[in-house]
């Protein structure tokens, strides 16, 4: 039966705690998927190597990744769940992909670009390959689809063009994916800062999952908007971008058009605005925290999953390695 089912997969990096941007760009476009597709989400942990970290953080950062993936309705029983540095298939497949691709394409990554102007000291090999390895994240669960926010897209892209280049010289070894973006919250700004992505590396403008309600209410009331006050609350991302930006989350966290909320705020200003969308966080939030908490507070669950997560991941990634490794010439073991 799961053989026909549709392939999903994503990841995300452990290198900062998960932040509502990539809740509402990535892992809640996840959830509720099992029933109809085979989905494999992973924490990718291989990748935040390509910027120094703390190695107690980083384990920490991982099982508490783990834990909200669950907490936000991934189930392990209907989803593989697991660590990618525990599938060693995809460092193996990356450094033959690595032999398919071209110096040049790397150099145009946006990613790569914007990374290496923040970190001078360290552009390592790590840090230009690794488009590569997310490559080989993908291609190697053969997914149809891999769900993720407006910012992956260009990663989804050079995959592809990988596995094009691969597939015209072996044959159809890959299954070209397709990158899977939500209608809201594909790009979510920073609060303080609304013409750039809420990331980590901007803490005041950026709402982490497990943050306090408080801290969530703060960050919200503070949120930079914009200085048309006749038409306050309006949609409009070019000339409005700070009440654009709330208007998204909002939208995206209660499933409202934004025509209603235009109706809903018509005749009041940004100041109802603010804490309206502060406390529909602070709500949809509670829940996954909660739950969080108590995952976490079961270490040896959490490691049955993403040993079991290994398991299944391994199999189905092996597969294709050895696919792989027989097209290109090596003798099978
Ligand atoms: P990462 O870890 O930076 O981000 C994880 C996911 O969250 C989305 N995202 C956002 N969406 C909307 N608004 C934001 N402000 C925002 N910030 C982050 C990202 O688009 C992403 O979907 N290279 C990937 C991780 C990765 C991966 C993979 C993904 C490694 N291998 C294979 C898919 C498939 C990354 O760094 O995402």
């Amino acid at each position: 039966m799961s053989e026909q089912k549709k392939v999903m997969l994503s990841g995300i990096q452990p290198s900062g705690d998960l932040h509502i941007g990539s809740y509402l760009g990535a892992i809640k476009n996840w959830a509720g998927r099992a029933e109809s597709y085979d989905c494999f989400y992973f924490m990718a942990d291989m990748h935040t190597l390509t910027v120094r970290q703390v190695p107690a953080d980083l384990r920490r950062r991982t099982l508490e990744q783990l834990a909200i993936y669950i907490a936000c309705g991934l189930d392990p029983e209907k989803n593989t769940l697991f660590v990618q540095s525990h599938v060693p298939a995809h460092a193996q497949l990356a450094w033959v992909l690595d032999c398919y691709t071209m110096f040049g394409e790397l150099s145009r990554m946006t990613q790569f670009k914007d990374k290496s102007a923040k970190n001078a000291d360290n552009i390592n090999a790590g840090l230009f390959t690794y488009p590569v390895l997310m490559a080989a994240d993908i291609l190697i669960y053969q997914p149809d689809y891999v769900p993720v926010g407006e910012d992956q897209k260009q990663h989804v892209e050079i995959c592809r063009d990988i596995a094009h280049r691969f597939n015209s010289i072996y044959g159809e070894v890959f299954k070209m994916p397709e990158p899977f973006i939500p209608e809201k919250g594909a790009r979510v700004m920073s609060l303080n800062n609304p013409s750039s992505k809420m990331s980590k590396s901007q803490p005041e403008g950026c709402v982490f999952m497990m943050e306090k309600p408080e801290d969530i209410m703060r960050k919200f009331k503070r949120a930079i908007t914009d200085s048309d006050t006749v038409n306050p609350v309006r949609y409009d991302p070019e000339k409005k971008p700070g009440v654009s930006n709330l208007m998204e989350i909002y939208a995206a966290c209660t499933g409202r058009s934004y025509e209603q909320i235009e109706l809903e705020f018509e005749g009041k200003g940004y100041g109802a605005l603010k804490p309206a969308v502060g406390e529909a966080v602070v709500e949809m939030l509670r829940p996954i925290q909660e739950e969080t908490r108590r995952l976490l507070a079961d270490k040896a669950y959490l490691e049955s999953v993403y040993r079991a997560g290994a398991e299944k991941a391994s199999y189905v990634a092996n597969k294709t390695l050895r696919k792989v490794y027989k097209k290109v010439g090596f003798i099978a073991q």
